[in-house]
């Protein structure tokens, strides 16, 4: 059984924390897409992990884990979170596996990404800054460096100085700050030096741990409404964030794949800009006073608002999601009446799925349906029969707007708060 996790909002659905409870029925967690851009939280006991490019799966003893080639890879940061992991315990040799193939986050990719925020003012995407989109960039235009230059020194350099000579160019233009040559080549040959023992072909690996019959769980970062191609461009990431990127990503083709599990909140977030058609204040803030929704990687509040099934209808269809994990369930203890967007009203028009175009995004309106609270402390429930009839009406509910089976319900951060619908 092969199974795809895909993030069925817009980022931070709590992928982490389910990829870590699924690890237990797989031997292998990769991640496709993506890069240090992702933040994933798993907590254990007292310990919390936020894990940024090394697969969750890490944190179950045994599981093997890739960073596959469709990821984009800043050395420095991967080795910081390496090291952070074997400090707390975590083994990673023999464990982890990085493509060769995969392509490398550079100081210039962050420069440019930064600098280029900053001149789009009140219009930026609200980046993580983490030179993601540089970084794709690069590799659409056929001028990235990739994890195996690292390996081959002399060619690294030569390939690396004119990188650098362009884009200092073109960062002096922009007024963003110039990048040493000298200093990347060394940082970089020396993060190599150490990556070395874990760089591998890993196509070539996937498929011979597919032949002895090894389960495979795919570890989406981003989601559906980030997506390159079918988010709300051109506020999103620059990868391939829905089911099809975990193919492209990794080489294991579609028809190895088995099912997609799509991961969504209970209600609805965002952190950056671009349009959230749901998105309320009065939600915002109670989650915020709660101490919750602050994001993984940057920090940032995140946007909040009611469940909207107009988008996670749409997640379906695009990522084929077959089975739901509905995290956060607890965030809405506390309130009287809840709401769910099931349509939107566009320019007079009653519409299910949601337009293409961002822009005309901001001319929809939600229409919602009014769901009773249940006004009681889930966190503690471990069956879903136990669960307060409103909550179970509400989670059905979400299920049959979305159009997928419900599988999986979280109350709380921790793995034990989990428990099969
Ligand atoms: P990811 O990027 O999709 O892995 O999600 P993040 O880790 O960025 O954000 C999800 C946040 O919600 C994290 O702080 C998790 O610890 C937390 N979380 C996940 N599921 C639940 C849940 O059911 N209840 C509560 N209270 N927190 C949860
Ligand atoms: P996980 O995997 C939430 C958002 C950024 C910004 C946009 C583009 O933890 O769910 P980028 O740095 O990728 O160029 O930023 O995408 N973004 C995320 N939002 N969760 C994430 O990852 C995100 N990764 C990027 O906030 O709006
Ligand atoms: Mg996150």
């Amino acid at each position: 059984m092969n199974t795809i996790l895909v993030g069925a909002q817009w980022g931070d659905e709590g992928k982490g924390k389910i990829i870590d409870v699924l690890t237990e029925e797989a031997d292998i967690v990769v991640r496709s897409q993506g890069g240090n851009n992702a933040g994933h939280t798993v907590e254990v006991g007292k310990e919390k992990f936020v894990l940024h490019l090394i697969p969750s799966g890490i944190l179950r003893a045994g599981k093997k884990c890739v960073i596959a080639n469709g990821v984009v890879i800043d050395p420095v940061s991967l080795l910081k979170e390496m090291d952070g992991l074997e400090k707390r315990g975590i083994k990673l040799a023999g464990r982890l596996l990085i493509s060769e193939t995969a392509h490398l986050v550079l100081p210039y990719h962050r420069a440019l990404d930064e600098a280029r925020e900053l001149r789009k003012g009140r219009n930026k995407i609200g980046t993580t800054k983490r030179g993601i989109g540089p970084a794709y960039g690069d590799k659409a235009a056929r001028t990235g460096l990739r994890m195996i230059d690292l390996l081959r020194p002399k060619n690294f350099s030569l390939k690396l100085k004119a990188r650098v000579e362009e884009n200092n160019a073109i960062l002096e233009s922009l007024g963003g700050t110039k990048i040493s040559f000298k200093e990347v080549e060394k940082t970089y040959l020396e993060a190599g030096k150490k990556l070395a023992p874990y760089i591998a072909n890993t196509v070539v690996w996937l498929h011979q741990q597919l032949e002895k019959q090894k389960r495979i769980l795919f570890e989406g970062a981003q989601g559906t409404f980030l997506d390159i191609d079918f988010g709300t461009y051109p506020f999103v990431t620059s990868s391939n964030t829905t089911a099809g990127g975990s193919c492209t990503g990794s080489g294991v083709p579609p028809h190895r794949m088995d099912r997609v599990v799509g991961v969504m909140k209970a209600y609805t977030t965002r952190v950056g800009e671009g349009p959230l058609p749901t998105e309320n204040q009065e939600i915002s803030d109670m989650l915020h006073a709660m101490g919750r929704e602050f994001g993984a990687t940057t920090g940032r509040k995140r946007r909040c608002g009611w469940f909207d099934a107009v988008a996670t209808r749409y997640a379906r269809v695009v990522n084929g999601i077959d089975e739901l994990a509905i995290t956060n369930l607890d965030g809405l203890d506390s309130l009287k009446e809840i709401l769910i967007c099931v349509a939107y009203e566009c320019r007079g028009k009653r519409i299910a799925f949601p337009p293409n175009d961002a822009e005309e995004l901001l001319h929809c309106r939600p229409i919602y349906k009014k769901f009773a609270g249940w006004q009681k402390d889930t966190s503690a429930i471990r069956h879903f029969k136990k669960l307060p009839l409103a909550a179970q009406r509400y989670l059905k509910a979400m299920a049959e707007l979305t159009g997928a089976k419900l599988r999986i319900v979280s109350v709380g951060a921790q793995r034990e708060q989990t428990f099969e619908a």
